[in-house]
């Protein structure tokens, strides 16, 4: 057993034995880790108490130099990393790869933001009286990953936290702990002091739970549900807290579309990673002189889609993470027959040589935006059609969820794609590109159901992982 927990600069802890397997390949068993007990916990937040001062005193190059080596870290040991996320994680290994390096960037993003800390100066009321907003850090922030981006995501909470003069304790999903190790020690190799950075294996209920209990701020990705509840504990403790969420995501097919680019671009934001995107595209939303067109032409591509063992190298369609998703992906398909939806394509598992959890990517049409499965997020390979009558109506049936994520267009109109940008009711939005597949520098973020608290990413980070500081001076 790997006793695996980093905590104050050392490899400890672990009771319970955790096996992880490839999706991929369910014989092959990558390594058992010892998962953290609740007093590995808060042994990580003591350690992580003592060592924050001394780090948010550092100055900003010193922070933004080991950033930058982390960011040189990752690049040199790109593809072992890719490859661990493909075997653990079940991403392809282009996918990967393209994870791995957009984690990179972040790090390298977020050197140069440590050197930029904001603040203003400004006059006062008073006479000989000098304002100053200044920021400091939050001190010990609880960062909660889920196993969809298992470097991207925890990178983009890790390097804005570190940047901004923040100690870390990290709980990743005990799905990717293999990857989240690796990540761990190229921190330490970036030269991260003792105690700043905490990693701590464990299942959100035991484990989760303790982390809220003594951070001063968290920051989440995961579902909807989970998320409601963090919100309210952290509410209860009077700690920021910021959720990053489920979604429902739109994309929205007007009769001016290319039928070809609508869809690829269908294609590539609902299947692409098995679905398993809060920002996938699962709602496609279609007006009626292209609907049956662009339904044969998605048909045509799904079908060609190659599903199977995500190391192999001409697989697009890896494994499904774990039998718990499976079940719950075969479970909304069954939903969706019992809505009388029409199977267009897929619906069923794949046999392959190995023993992987490979679902056939899936697409149903004639479905109506009231029906289960266009309201609940499925996360999987698992999308819809729901018929419309023109471009208000989508429009209408795009807002009407619960969510808030990402949401998209295909049009050649200008006056269609310009309302739809300011009328759609989500935190990010695409024009004849995939709801799927974000920059590294820009913000992140829903609405409604999808996000709770400030933007993540690009100079907007700074809002969550600093706390403002007003002071007067008499001159
Ligand atoms: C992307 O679409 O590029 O879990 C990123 C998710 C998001 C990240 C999406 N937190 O899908």
């Amino acid at each position: 057993m790997l006793n695996k927990n980093l905590i104050g600069g050392e490899w400890l802890g672990g009771s319970a034995a955790l096996e992880i397997r490839n999706p991929s390949d369910l014989d092959d068993v990558i390594a058992t880790y010892g998962m953290a007990t609740p007093a590995d916990v808060k042994a990580a937040f003591a350690a992580a108490r003592k060592a924050q001062p001394a780090w948010g005193r550092m100055t900003v190059e010193q922070r933004s130099m080991v950033l930058d080596a982390l960011y040189r870290g990752i690049m040199d040991n790109k593809d072992r990393l890719a490859e661990t996320l493909a075997r653990e994680g079940g991403k392809t290994v282009p996918d990967a790869l393209g994870e791995v390096v957009r984690a990179a960037h972040i790090a390298r993003f977020f050197s140069g933001e440590a050197l930029r800390m904001p603040g203003e100066k400004l006059g006062s009321v008073r006479p000989n009286v000098d304002v100053e907003v200044t920021r400091d850090p939050v001190g010990v922030v609880g960062l909660i990953t889920p196993w969809n981006f298992p470097i991207a995501t925890p990178m983009w909470k890790i390097a804005p936290a570190l940047a901004f003069g923040n100690a870390v304790v990290w709980k990743p999903s005990e799905k990717t702990p293999t990857l989240s190790v690796a990540v761990t020690e190229l921190l330490i190799a970036a030269g991260v002091p003792a105690g700043v950075f905490n990693m701590v294996i464990g299942a959100g209920p035991d484990i989760g739970a303790e982390v809220i209990a003594h951070a001063d701020a968290i920051s989440f990705t995961g579902s909807s549900s989970t998320g409601r509840k963090i919100a309210v504990a952290c509410a209860q403790r009077l700690i920021r807290c910021q959720m990053e969420m489920g979604g429902k995501s739109p994309l929205v097919v007007l009769d001016d579309a290319d039928v070809n680019l609508a869809a690829d671009i269908a294609v590539n934001g609902a299947f692409f990673q098995q679905g398993q995107r809060c920002t996938a595209s699962s709602r496609l939303i279609v007006t009626p002189g292209i609907h049956d067109a662009f339904i044969k032409a998605c048909v045509e591509r799904i079908e060609k889609l190659r599903v199977g063992h995500a190391l192999r190298a001409d697989t697009q369609i890896g494994p499904v993470i774990d039998g718990t998703q499976l079940s719950k992906n075969l479970g909304y398909i069954d939903i969706a027959k019992a809505e009388n939806c029409r199977l267009a394509v897929g619906g069923a598992l794949v046999e392959r040589d190995t023993r992987g959890n490979f679902l056939a990517p899936t697409l149903f049409t004639e479905t109506n935006n009231s029906m289960r499965i266009n309201r609940e997020e499925v996360f999987g390979p698992v999308a819809t059609v729901i018929r419309v009558a023109d471009y208000d109506e989508a429009l209408a049936v795009a807002n009407d969820t619960e969510y808030g994520l990402s949401s998209g267009i295909v049009t050649t109109s200008m006056k269609h794609a310009r309302h739809f940008q300011r009328n759609v009711e989500s935190g990010m939005t695409m024009l004849n590109l995939p709801t799927a597949g974000v920059d590294y520098h820009t913000p992140f973020g829903g609405r409604k159901a999808s996000s709770y608290g400030p933007r993540e990413q690009g100079r907007y980070a700074v809002e969550f992982y600093t706390q403002i500081k007003t002071s007067y001076l008499s001159v």
